[in-house]
């Protein structure tokens, strides 16, 4: 599998809404406004080819409305999906959806034990060699472990411990192997700690920047794509260096989701260390991805 430049996977909200409830910022009583959202992901799906990303898509599937959301479908590592085990069951039924995508898409599909808890790359990102798990809401430790020794990487449990941010990927994203964006409040003291430890720069976020998703980021080199209201955290992107980019996302808030969760990277993320080996080529330049040579 060859891909010349920064590769995601998206699904369109066809079939997207609000049907239960299993995070603090779900309620059946504040539906979604399905147009909007339609109008909402395309800017976003646009937004990502602007930046020079191959998009591709899944076929959306009536009665899972947040297939949508493609950062829980696996994580991905080399030719590898680890594929989800979903805590709540009104998600469970994604992961065959899931599965069928990967594998026709010339993916290994690798099943976790029965009992263990995985919710793919939306708890689950590589920080260099590292990968840094989000545990306690979503995804259990034992999940996260053997994913690391399938992977054979280091792995650093970091105890989530606010509801609202539930998923790793809420409240931390890497930019690079050095450098994050994190909303600190959201992990327990000791996981505080160990970030600070293991990070040489953390942007830290604000509390009302972080409830509006302001880590849920996709990051493709220097461009930083998120949702609109964090403007304290694209001044000190550019002060850093990156060029961010805001495009409203309020729709998908509704469901506790953002830029990041709507996307998977199949490449592997700019900070994981992995994809500099498995491609080499495909490393990105200082202005992005335009050094992409054939692989
Ligand atoms: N409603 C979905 C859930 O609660 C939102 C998932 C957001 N995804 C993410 N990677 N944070 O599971």
């Amino acid at each position: 599998m060859a891909f010349d430049r920064p590769t995601i996977l998206m699904c369109p909200p066809d079939f997207y809404g609000i049907e239960y409830e299993i995070n603090p910022w779900m309620s059946r009583s504040r539906s979604s406004d399905s147009t909007l959202a339609g109008e909402q992901w395309q800017a976003l799906h646009d937004l990502l080819i602007s930046l020079n990303a191959d998009v591709r898509l899944m076929t959306p599937v009536k009665g899972l409305p947040d297939l949508v959301f493609t950062a829980n479908a696996g994580l991905i590592h080399r030719s590898s999906a680890y594929l989800s085990r979903f805590r709540h069951p009104a998600r469970q039924g994604e992961t065959s959806r899931d599965e069928e995508w990967f594998a026709a898409n010339g993916f290994r599909c690798v099943t976790l034990p029965e009992g263990m808890n995985f919710e793919g790359a939306g708890d689950a990102l590589f920080v260099g060699d590292t990968l840094f798990s989000g545990y306690a809401i979503r995804s259990d430790v034992p999940a996260m472990e053997w994913v690391a020794g399938e992977v054979r990487c280091r792995v650093i449990p970091l105890q989530l411990v606010d509801q609202r941010f539930y998923h790793l990927d809420t409240c931390f994203c890497p930019l690079r192997s050095t450098e994050v964006i994190a909303y600190l409040a959201a992990f327990d003291d000791y996981a505080q700690k160990v970030i600070k430890e293991h990070i040489e720069t953390i942007i830290q976020v604000a509390d009302e920047e972080a409830i509006r998703f302001a880590c849920n980021a996709v990051v493709l080199g220097e461009h930083v794509v998120l949702n609109t209201g964090c403007p304290n955290l694209e001044s000190d992107l550019r002060d850093l260096g990156y060029e961010p980019h805001a495009t409203p996302l309020d729709e998908f808030i509704k469901a506790g989701g953002s830029a990041k969760c709507l996307t998977l990277r199949l490449d592997g993320e700019d900070s994981a260390a992995w994809r500099k080996e498995f491609s080499p080529k495909a490393c990105q330049s200082g202005d992005g991805f335009t050094a992409i040579e054939n692989i």
